[in-house]
């Protein structure tokens, strides 16, 4: 296995490989994934295997376009309107699943729905557009370690499992996408906050979105996200939360805050943007935890907008490990 720069040549090459049911890094807006073909159950059982993910975790299928979706499955009004605003783009819909579905049973893992999203990256894109089928892509990391934003962190994580990674330098995004199930119009949830803030979901297409399990008022069973275990993105140190300052011999990942004399220190964004932030978290947890410090202290971070998103990633980093 190795990094291959993203050329035209490499895209149809790792096709290539997808269509003869191999594994493959590529890079989204977000975060790598690996991926697979969606229709191909030994090749989505591949996935589960290199990362070692519980067979209850579903996988999101990535499509080259909404139409390309609408060829294999129904969207309701609500999901072809957030389709239409926010794909290509860092944003997944949990959907239902009609029967005959090509989709690999694998990667609904059980459950009667979905998840799909259009990817942005125009490596990511051009790679969907030379597959006549949907590829399933988590991201590329062992199942509950930190998500990777480079080529050399899945290079890291996986050897031998992957037949190829396609290098597409540092991911903009920086967080995976945000989840968002739609299978009833009148009630959009949040399985995941991510890039596309609930703030962003009401300003402009005012959709209040509801918790997984929490406010609505009928009696109905919650929503499962799988996904959603309380342990993930664990780096190997152990993480302490809303540290104004670090202890002596921590790491610090700090926000907002000019230079710093502390020794292991890490600006998520030296003037507070949340933006930035997102996009050097998984960067930085990954190099703060190679410095081999027992803990890594992470500043305060505001929880609106994306930084809900960033807080959800770290709350889950520092929770007990399982
Ligand atoms: O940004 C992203 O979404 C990245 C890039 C590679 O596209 N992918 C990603 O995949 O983050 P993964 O597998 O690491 O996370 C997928 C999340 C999990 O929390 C999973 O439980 C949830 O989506 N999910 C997938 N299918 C689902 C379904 N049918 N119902 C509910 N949740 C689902
Ligand atoms: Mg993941």
């Amino acid at each position: 296995m190795a990094i291959f720069s993203d050329t035209e040549q490499h895209i149809k090459l790792a096709a290539q490989m997808l269509h003869a049911g191999k594994l493959v890094a590529f890079p989204t807006e977000t975060v790598y994934g690996l991926g697979a073909n969606a229709c191909e159950d030994a090749a989505v059982a591949a996935i589960f295997a290199a990362k070692n993910r519980p067979s209850f975790n579903p996988l999101i299928s990535h499509f080259k376009s909404l139409e390309a979706v609408q060829q294999i499955l129904d969207l309701n009004r609500e999901a072809v309107r957030l389709a239409k605003h926010y794909w290509p783009g860092p944003l997944t819909l949990v959907v239902n699943r009609p029967a005959g579905c090509p989709i690999s049973l694998l990667a609904s893992a059980g459950q009667s729905s979905v998840a799909i999203r259009v990817p942005a990256h125009p490596t990511a894109l051009k790679l969907l557009q030379q597959c006549d089928f949907p590829v399933v892509a988590p991201s590329a990391n062992p199942s509950g370690r930190i998500s990777p934003s480079h080529a050399q962190h899945v290079l890291d994580n996986f050897s031998g499992q992957v037949e190829m990674i396609l290098d597409g330098g540092w991911c903009e995004t920086g967080l995976e996408s945000t989840v968002l199930d739609c299978r009833d119009d009148a009630r959009i949830r949040l399985l995941r906050p991510g890039p596309i803030s609930v703030e962003m979901l009401e300003a402009e297409l005012g959709i209040q979105t509801m918790l997984p399990d929490g406010d609505q008022t009928d009696k109905e069973q919650p929503v499962v996200s799988p996904g959603q275990l309380e342990s993930h993105y664990a780096p190997n140190a152990s993480v302490r939360l809303n540290a104004e300052q670090p202890d002596d011999d921590e790491a610090y990942l700090s926000f907002n805050s000019p230079e710093s004399p502390y020794p292991h220190h890490f600006s998520l964004s030296a003037n507070g943007d949340l933006t930035e932030a997102a996009a050097n978290l998984f960067k930085m947890l990954h190099a703060a935890d190679a410095c081999g410090k027992a803990v890594i202290a992470v500043a305060p971070i505001p929880d609106i907008g994306i930084g809900a998103a960033i807080n959800d990633r770290l709350r889950r980093a520092a929770a007990p490990r399982t």
